[in-house]
This record gives C-alpha cells, sequence and structure tokens, in this order.
C-alpha cells in the first residue's frame, strides 16, 4: 500500500509548546524519502486545520483546550479513515498523543465498516488511561487509550466507532502510571507490558504474543508509537520524560518484528517536541525507527523470521 503521510501539529492536549514543529521536523529529518528509498510509494497529504470549534464543557476544571481537542479529534478521525479508504497506509505525524483520540477512532471507523478486528499496540512510557473526568493534570493527551475502550467519561466526544475489546489493546514500555488509571486498568483484561515485565522477559516474547493474536483474527493494527517509549539519553525531545525506557537496539527491534509481522495498518508518531531536541537526534530517531518498520534491514535473509 502507499504510505500516506498526515501532519497533525497539535499541542492542545498538554501544556509545552513545541509540538507543532513535529511534522515539520519529521519531513525535514527525511521521512518521505526514507520510506521511498525502502520502496514504498508516499503520499503527503500536508497538515490539517484545526476546523471551526464548537463549544464544549466538561465536569471536570483541570481539563483544557478540550473544544480544540474535540477539533483535531474529528478532522483526524476523517482523514485517517479516507486514507484507508483509499488502500493506504496512513502515518500520522503528530502532535501530541490527543491526536490518538482521532485517529484510533478514524481507523476503528473504517474496520468497523470492512467487518475486521482492529488491535492497538501502544508504545509508551504512559498509560494513557485516563478519562476527562479521571485526569489530574488536565492534559488530554492522557486520556486516549481509556476513550478507545469506551471507557466512560467522554460523553462531549462522539461515541468512539466499535470500541477496543480490552483483550486487543496492548500497553508496552509502560513505566508510569497514576493512580486512577491504575484503579482502572485492575478492571480491564488490558496486556500490560510494563517495564517489570520486559526486564523479566525481554522485548520479544509479549510482542510475538500480541502479534499471533493479531494475526490468527485476521486483524488490522494500529501501532501508537509515543517519543517517550525510548529511553531519555537517545530521545530527549519530549515533555514528559521517564527514565528506564527502551534502547535503541530494543526500540529497532520491535520495529523489525512489525515489519516482518506485515500486520501494521496504521501508524502515529506523537510526542516529538522539536523545540526540546538536542541537534536533532530525536528527529532522525524516529525517522530511523520508521525506516525499519517499513523494511529496513542490517542483513537481508531470504525467509522471514516469522
Ligand atoms: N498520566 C499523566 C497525565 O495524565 C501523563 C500523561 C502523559 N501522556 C503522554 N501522552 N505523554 O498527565
Ligand atoms: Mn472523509
Ligand atoms: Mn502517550
Ligand atoms: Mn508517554
Amino acid at each position: 500500500p502507499n504510505t500516506i503521510l498526515i501532519g497533525a501539529p497539535i499541542d492542545e492536549g498538554q501544556r509545552r509548546p513545541g509540538c507543532v514543529m513535529g511534522p515539520a521536523a519529521y519531513r525535514v529529518a527525511g521521512i518521505a524519502q526514507a520510506i521511498h528509498d525502502l520502496g514504498h510509494g508516499v503520499e503527503d497529504w500536508g497538515d490539517l486545520a484545526l476546523p471551526a470549534l464548537q463549544a464544549a464543557t466538561c465536569p471536570n476544571p483541570a481539563v483544557h483546550s478540550l473544544a480544540e481537542v474535540l477539533g483535531w479529534t474529528e478532522v483526524l478521525a476523517d482523514r485517517v479513515d479516507d486514507a484507508l479508504s483509499q488502500g493506504g497506509l496512513p502515518i500520522v505525524l503528530g502532535g501530541d498523543h490527543s491526536l490518538a483520540l482521532g485517529s484510533v477512532a478514524g481507523a476503528a471507523a473504517y474496520a468497523a465498516r470492512v467487518d475486521r478486528p482492529l488491535f492497538l499496540l501502544w508504545l509508551d512510557a504512559h498509560s494513557d488511561f485516563h478519562t476527562p473526568l479521571t485526569t489530574q493534570s488536565g492534559n488530554l493527551h492522557g486520556t486516549p487509550v481509556a476513550y478507545i475502550a469506551g471507557r466512560e467519561g467522554f460523553e462531549a466526544f462522539p461515541a468512539f466507532p466499535k470500541p477496543i475489546p480490552a483483550e486487543r489493546i496492548c500497553l508496552y514500555g509502560i513505566r508510569s502510571v497514576d493512580p486512577a488509571e491504575h484503579a482502572a486498568l485492575l478492571k480491564h483484561d488490558i496486556a500490560i507490558n510494563d517495564m517489570r515485565v520486559l526486564d523479566e522477559r525481554g522485548i520479544v516474547a509479549p510482542l510475538r504474543e500480541f502479534l499471533d493474536l493479531v494475526r490468527d483474527a485476521g486483524g488490522m493494527l494500529h501501532v501508537s508509537l509515543d517519543v517517550d517509549f525510548l529511553d531519555p539519553s537517545i530521545a530527549p525531545a519530549v515533555g514528559t520524560t521517564v527514565p528506564g525506557g527502551t534502547t535503541f537496539r530494543e526500540a529497532h527491534l520491535v520495529m523489525e518484528l512489525l515489519h516482518e509481522s506485515a500486520l501494521v495498518t496504521s501508524l502515529d508518531l506523537v510526542e516529538l517536541n522539536p523545540f526540546l531536541d538536542e541537534r536533532s537526534r530525536t528527529a532522525k530517531l524516529m525517522v530511523e525507527l520508521v525506516g525499519s518498520l517499513m523494511g529496513r534491514k542490517v542483513f537481508d535473509r531470504p525467509t522471514r523470521s516469522f
């Protein structure tokens, strides 16, 4: 399929300015060329614009920028659905993680129409399982997994098209969970591969288990890659760094396994804040990781390893 780049310069899902520069940084770092060089067609649909805002309210006074996030959610859902409907592989260039409220809604709407189960792989230091009612920071980038899983508290938002059942959601790389998220996660059967699990089992086995589920179900797979999945020592350009993240080699291996699975149908690249970067190293690393996901190999063996 043609890769379709969708710029989502959204930063209203958190408070630190800079994520609006994300799409531009990916383009300057050569994301389109890197994908093209691996033999794929690439279309760049440019940056999305925020539609006219509708008034919106939330009972939790901490929540900010609700109308903006709602606007982005609507436009992103529509464009990701369009890209999939054209047979494309959408890659959303963020923008903070609130964009996944829309990108995954778009993938879910498409999956429901073609009657395929949608799975979600969440590569992140955070579980992003707050609802607008439980968030204390008020930053809606901490809420998309709850919306996708169909939790209550999103009354201001359009009903999520066919929420993803917990068994089809895999959190990966988790090392920061707020108490309200923790309590809610205990009530859902979501695979939580926190760093405790990954340190003991390694990063390959749990991922393969999840990919086997996707394959056996004939599913679609949305991957949401938060920059803070990576260790801050290799990826400093993010507002929410948490120590103990994925190493360079682990992250590339995850991407290589995803490529070999041939299961990924849509991708978000989120939370890159180029204003916090050091000589573009984070933007460049993210583009390199996309390269591994799209098929770059150190040594190209004739048979796949699985
Ligand atoms: N749990 C924290 C909060 O709700 C951090 C969320 C970080 N999310 C992210 N997408 N980086 O504010
Ligand atoms: Mn449309
Ligand atoms: Mn996140
Ligand atoms: Mn995060």
